[in-house]
Formats: structure tokens, C-alpha cells, sequence
């Protein structure tokens, strides 16, 4: 059930007129980057909708601060709240899934689908089905639809404008007119906090240690996923449907330094490569102006300051999610959806203190296996089996959990 009124709001888009943006998942990290850069340009962004699940405080909060019109709260319960904390102010209130779809597909100029896990797939077909550009940080829509959101983003005619800082790079770096020169995209990672750990250390860390991500503060399923390294895993699928690149051609160097973000390597030796502070709020930046760059309050660097860049290649064996990630990216079909859903049990899992570090890519693994052994990996023609199968990959987890 959908509960929100349904006053029409005008799109702004006309020549001069500030762009303006909804931002889904707007009370999450990527959600305050976003907000950031909107409120440092006022002449040239304007908020339109703003979306949360549950946390209606700085959700409020942000709403009466951008002059957004709609604010949403994807958990019903929390609706009489909101609609409490709007009280007075002239912002309409929406609560619900169905809400939440509402927000993206308002016409907007750009939607940012900032929601964390498979939640963020129907919002961001709504989007796109609407007819808005999508800017996209929410990878697991790409991990559990790649297809069908790229399907729909061929049909609108405009890009998917990646929020992911290493396929930001890559996007700026792509030559589109000639792709068919590209040889090889690589991503960088960071290595997380374990980079220099030994796997039984791996295995047994910390809620706390796997909390701490060297370079970027995140939500925390992205920060466990760092730690994993399973966010490079599913940052390969993403690139693959981003770019179209088959998994041997999409490559992963640990960069600690986390500076060069990504980068395109060309066939006649040119490697082109994006460099920047690791703060989100650049991508974010780069993907509200485009395909125009304007001027925004971001980190810099000094590479004087940083004097030496080093690199390493990454470590399967020690983060085991890697070589899962990368598994399902070549088998394909369905189970990078499979994976996706046993990962975000699995981290809840290891966050609620139930299984240890190590019991993530364990589970995953075994929940991967189990859906292979019985033959039901194969391709969603809709967001109907992309959905079912989530929930079926999930409760084959809680299982194992049991
Ligand atoms: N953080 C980064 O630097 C970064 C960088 C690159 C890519 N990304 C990607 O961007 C996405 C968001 O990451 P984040 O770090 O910003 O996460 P986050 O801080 O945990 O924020 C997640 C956002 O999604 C909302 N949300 C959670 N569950 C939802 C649901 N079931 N339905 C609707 N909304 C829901 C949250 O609302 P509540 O606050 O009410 O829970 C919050 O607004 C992830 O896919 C991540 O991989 C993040």
C-alpha cells in the first residue's frame, strides 16, 4: 500500500533553469554527498524528491532543508512520523514501496538512486521507465538486473550516469568513439582494512576492524563489503553491464592510496586514467552537471603530498568474495543475483554478531552452490523472477544460517 498524495510536479528543465534532481536513498552517505553538492549550486539544482526507509529525522530534516516537494519513507510504520515532522511545511508526504517508485519516476533531470541493496532495483526502473536519467550508486540493481536496467536505459536513449567512483572514472575516461579500441577496463580498490592480513586474521576480525575503511566513510553494508572485497566482485559486474566488457577483459588492482579510481587501457598501449581525493561528493558532482562539468566544493590532492602511488595485484585466496563475484559473473543468468541476495544476508549476518567475518563468503558459497546444484540459475526475463529469485536465494541463506 502506497499512502501519498499525487500533486503533479512540473519538470524544470528549461534552458537557464536549475536541473532538478530527486535523490532516493537521500538519508544514507551517498545521500548526504548528493545533498552537498545540490546545496552548494542552488542556482543550478533544485531538489525535487527525497527518499529514506526508515530514518524520518534526517530525512525531515533534509527535506525542509532543500525545499524538497515530496519526501518519502519506504517503511509504512514510519509514515505518521514523517508526516509529524512535515507538519507546517509544503512538502508533500509519501510511505510504502509503491511511494517510494513515485518519488523516482516524478519527472525529474536526474534521479540519484542512492538506496543500499536489491530494494534499490524497482525504484530504479521506475526511474527510467519515467523517462528520468538515472545517476546510479545503488550496484546491486546492476548486480541482481544489469539486463533489464540497461534495457530500459537503451530505450530512454540516455546513459546511466555511474555514481561508483571507479566507474565514474571509467565513464570519463571511455572514448566512446572508440570503444572497439578498448582492450581492458580496470578498476581500483583500495584493499580495505585487511589488506596486509594473513586469512585466519581475515576470518576471525571485528565487527569493529571490518568497520574500518581506510579511505572512505560509507554505510555499513558497503564497508563490509570493502572489507570483503566483495564490492570489487560486484563492482566487476556492474562495469560489465555499465561497459559490455566480458569478465577477462575487466580487471582489479589494489591501489591503497585510492587516488586513481579507475582506468581504460586502449590498443595501442594508452592506459587513460580519472585521479581525485576519494570523496564521493566528486562523482556525484561530475554526474549532476554532465555531460557539462561545473564547479563544486570537493576534496583536492597534492600529488606532491602523495609523492608515490603503488599497486598490488588482488588476493583470492585471502578474500575469497572476489573469486565468488567474479564465478558469477561468468556464469551469468542468475546467480550474481544469487549472490547478491546470500551477501546481504551474510553481512547482516556477521553485523547482528552471528557469523564471523569469514562465514560471509562461506555462506555465500554455499547458498551459490546449492542454486547451482539444482540448475535454477538461469537468466530473469522480468523484475517478477529477478525479485522472486532474491527472495528465494535469501531464505536458502537464513536456512544455512538456522
Ligand atoms: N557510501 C559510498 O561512499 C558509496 C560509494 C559507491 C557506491 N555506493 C553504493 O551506494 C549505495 C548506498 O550506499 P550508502 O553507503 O550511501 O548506504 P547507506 O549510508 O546505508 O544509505 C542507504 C540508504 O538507502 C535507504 N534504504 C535502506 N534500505 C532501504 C529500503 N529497503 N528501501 C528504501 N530505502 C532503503 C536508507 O534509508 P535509512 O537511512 O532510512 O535506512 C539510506 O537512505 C549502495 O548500493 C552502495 O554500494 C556507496
Amino acid at each position: 500500500m502506497s499512502k501519498s498524495s499525487s500533486a503533479g510536479t512540473p519538470l524544470e528543465s528549461l534552458k537557464g533553469a536549475p536541473k532538478s534532481i530527486s535523490v532516493l536513498g537521500a538519508s544514507g552517505s551517498v545521500g548526504d554527498s548528493a545533498l552537498d553538492i545540490i546545496a552548494g549550486s542552488p542556482d543550478r539544482y533544485q531538489v525535487n524528491a527525497l527518499s529514506a526507509n526508515r530514518n524520518v529525522e534526517k530525512l525531515a530534516r533534509a527535506a525542509i532543508a532543500s525545499g524538497a516537494r515530496f519526501a518519502v519513507v519506504a517503511d509504512e510504520s514510519c509514515y505518521g512520523d514523517l508526516k509529524q515532522a512535515l507538519a507546517g511545511h509544503d512538502i508533500e508526504v509519501g510511505a510504502g514501496s509503491d511511494a517510494v517508485e513515485e518519488a523516482a519516476a516524478r519527472p525529474a533531470d536526474i534521479v540519484i538512486g542512492a538506496i543500499v541493496g536489491a530494494a534499490g532495483i524497482c525504484p530504479t526502473l521506475a526511474a527510467l521507465k519515467a523517462g528520468n536519467q538515472v545517476a546510479l550508486a545503488n550496484k546491486e540493481a546492476l548486480v541482481c538486473a544489469g539486463d533489464l536496467v540497461m534495457a530500459e536505459a537503451a530505450r530512454l536513449g540516455k546513459p546511466i550516469l555511474p555514481v561508483d567512483s571507479e566507474h565514474s572514472a571509467i565513464f570519463q575516461v571511455y572514448e566512446r568513439d572508440n570503444r572497439d579500441e578498448i582492450s581492458e577496463i580496470v578498476l581500483t580498490a583500495s584493499g580495505g582494512p585487511f589488506r596486509t592480513w594473513d586469512k585466519e586474521a581475515i576470518a576471525s576480525a571485528s565487527i569493529e576492524q571490518a568497520l574500518t575503511h581506510p579511505n572512505f566513510s560509507m554505510g555499513s553494508k558497503i564497508t563490509i563489503d570493502s572489507a570483503s572485497m566483495m564490492n570489487k566482485g560486484l563492482e566487476l559486474i556492474e562495469a560489465h553491464h555499465l561497459y559490455g566488457l566480458p569478465s577477462d577483459r575487466l580487471k582489479v588492482v589494489v591501489h591503497p592510496q585510492q587516488i586513481i579510481h579507475g582506468l581504460v587501457a586502449y590498443s595501442d598501449g594508452s592506459l587513460l586514467a580519472q585521479l581525485g581525493a576519494p570523496d564521493m561528493r566528486i562523482p556525484v558532482a561530475h554526474c549532476l552537471a554532465w555531460p557539462e562539468r561545473a564547479p563544486a566544493n570537493t576534496d583536492r590532492i597534492s600529488l606532491v603530498e602523495i609523492a608515490q602511488f603503488t599497486f598490488e595485484a588482488p588476493d583470492s585466496e585471502r578474500f575469497p568474495c572476489l573469486r565468488l563475484a567474479r564465478l558469477a559473473l561468468e556464469t551469468g543468468g542468475s546467480l550474481p543475483n544469487i549472490l547478491n541476495a546470500a551477501n546481504e544476508i551474510a553481512v547482516a549476518a556477521f553485523l547482528a554478531g552471528e557469523i564471523a567475518f569469514g562465514g560471509i563468503a562461506r555462506l555465500v558459497e554455499a547458498v551459490m552452490d546449492d542454486f547451482m546444484r539444482r540448475g535454477e540459475t538461469g537468466a530473469a526475463g522480468n523484475v517478477s523472477d529477478v525479485l522472486a529469485l532474491d527472495q528465494s536465494a535469501r531464505a536458502v541463506a537464513r536456512g544455512m544460517l538456522r
